[in-house]
């Protein structure tokens, strides 16, 4: 009995601290599903209470009597949202009082990414047109229609080049595969006055860059698609966006760094990072070493049954706390936005090493009030070029510093199942972190958990 009221007031307290916390700041009436969902973890660990392990969910022993359904749940870098309209799957993202998404803002970054293109063209407007026929063409890496993040950029790129149309109220962001002649409907032409002179600008050609197995954001697909473009209108090339580096990297190392053509990416790997030096024209910063640690800081402050915003957007005591220009919290969508930045030229050489922890978040939590825990990892696509050389090392960097124990299991980019399979028992873990394959397929996941 007396340990079923310690149970409980443990899980009155963990419902009032995710109460008082969820708002990154904002106070929020406590809401009744708040309310349930900590009751509902109480209720379950209470079935268990006569053998003494039922205060585990907050306190840190042996998780095996916590129900998987209740376990502190992240999504990360794909959003649980349908892949057609991009409108959020709410039920993923609620699943529990402990479910949150990790990523970054898609459109400030998108925004940056665009101006950045823009402004390098007005910049180097002497020498970017490279056939002198007043029209400056670009071709554009998609990574992966469906995923909200590859369509915000591509929108950011038309957007600032004044090539995209409208569609269902925003940017169209088909592919429009080749357009050399301006014809394509899912884009139009642009213009950009520089020095009393008005050029036309023209994405020549864009392709969604997935192979045949199915893996989207494919660097090698890229790599070849530059290839066939070149050999057909290569003179016209005057400008590269892609989506992420992995592709741009892939377009410049077989074409574009010979050719003198700057290529711009997304993510700053470190060795997009490096090409900079070499011609690689910019690439963006999604704050990855924010994001990874908000991944499995989240996770922590749950098992902890602390204040979620320990250590986030509060100090906690080792001195770890973020600033507000490096991330957002929207409690509605219960997700947690890293903020880009723009790395050019200009200020490269701070950004080289991209699986560098960020100092103000890089103390060691106490092992005696922070428990060593189990988590349950996945990257979706074990050779997708920013999880595996950016975010994954970092990760593994500041697990240790969390007291987390992660397994990481990597995909093939191409099935759910060839993850899902990997999670053949969820009650040996305190917790997870999902990268789906699809945004659409939360499900897949939850109904493992909800088993
Ligand atoms: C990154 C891409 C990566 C994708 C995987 C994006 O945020 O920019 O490089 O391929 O995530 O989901």
């Amino acid at each position: 009995m007396k340990r079923k009221l310690v149970s409980m007031t443990l899980a009155v307290m963990m419902g009032l601290s995710l109460t008082a916390c969820g708002s990154g700041g904002e106070d929020k009436p406590a809401t009744d599903g708040a309310n349930t969902a900590a009751d509902d973890a109480n209720s379950g660990a209470d079935d268990a209470a006569d053998d003494g392990a039922a205060d585990d969910a907050s306190t840190g022993g042996d998780s095996a009597e916590v129900a998987n359904k209740d376990k502190p749940l992240v999504w990360f870098n794909r959003q649980p949202s349908n892949s057609s309209t991009g409108e959020l799957d709410m039920a993923a993202l609620s699943f529990n009082d402990n479910t949150y998404y990790v990523g970054f803002d898609a459109n400030q970054g998108a925004e940056l990414q665009g101006t950045m293109v823009k402004e390098y063209i007005e910049t180097n407007i002497d020498k970017i047109d490279r056939n002198g026929d007043g029209v400056i063409g670009y071709v554009l890496a998609i990574g992966d229609i469906g995923h909200n993040d590859s369509i915000a950029r591509t929108r950011g790129i038309r957007k600032a080049l004044g090539t995209g149309v409208e569609k269902d109220g925003d940017i169209n962001s088909d592919p429009v595969g080749t357009n050399t002649d301006g014809s394509a409907s899912a884009v139009q032409d642009g213009s950009i006055e520089i020095g009393g002179k008005t050029y036309v600008v023209r994405e020549l050609a864009s392709q969604e860059m997935k192979n045949s197995a199915g893996a989207t954001w494919d660097a090698a697909t890229a790599g070849n698609a530059i290839g066939t473009w070149s050999s057909s209108f290569g003179d016209e090339i005057d400008v590269i966006a892609s989506n992420n580096d992995g592709m741009g990297m892939s377009m410049f190392n077989a074409w574009s760094k010979d050719n003198e053509v700057p290529t711009f990416g997304y993510d700053a790997n470190s060795d997009a990072v490096a090409a900079i030096a070499e011609g690689y024209g910019g690439t963006i910063s999604q704050h990855a070493d924010v994001q990874a640690y908000l991944t499995l800081r989240v996770l922590r402050n749950a098992l902890d049954g602390v204040d979620i915003d320990a250590g986030i957007g509060t100090a906690d005591e080792a001195g770890n706390v973020l600033s507000d220009d490096v991330f957002v919290y929207n409690e509605e969508q219960r997700s947690y936005y890293a903020l880009n930045v723009a790395v050019t030229s200009e200020n490269y050489q701070d950004f080289t090493d991209s699986t560098k922890i960020y100092e103000p978040v890089s103390k060691q939590l106490d092992a005696t009030k922070s428990p060593s825990k189990k988590v349950w990892l996945n990257i979706y696509n074990a050779s997708d070029n920013f999880l595996s050389s950016t975010y994954q090392p970092l990760l593994q960097n500041y697990d240790d510093i969390l007291n987390l124990e992660v397994d990481y299991i990597g995909g093939d980019g191409q099935t759910e199942s060839n993850i899902t399979n990997r999670l053949g028992n969820p009650g040996q873990y305190d917790a997870f972190a999902i990268n789906m394959v699809k945004t659409d397929n939360a499900a897949s996941y939850t109904a493992l958990l909800n088993q």
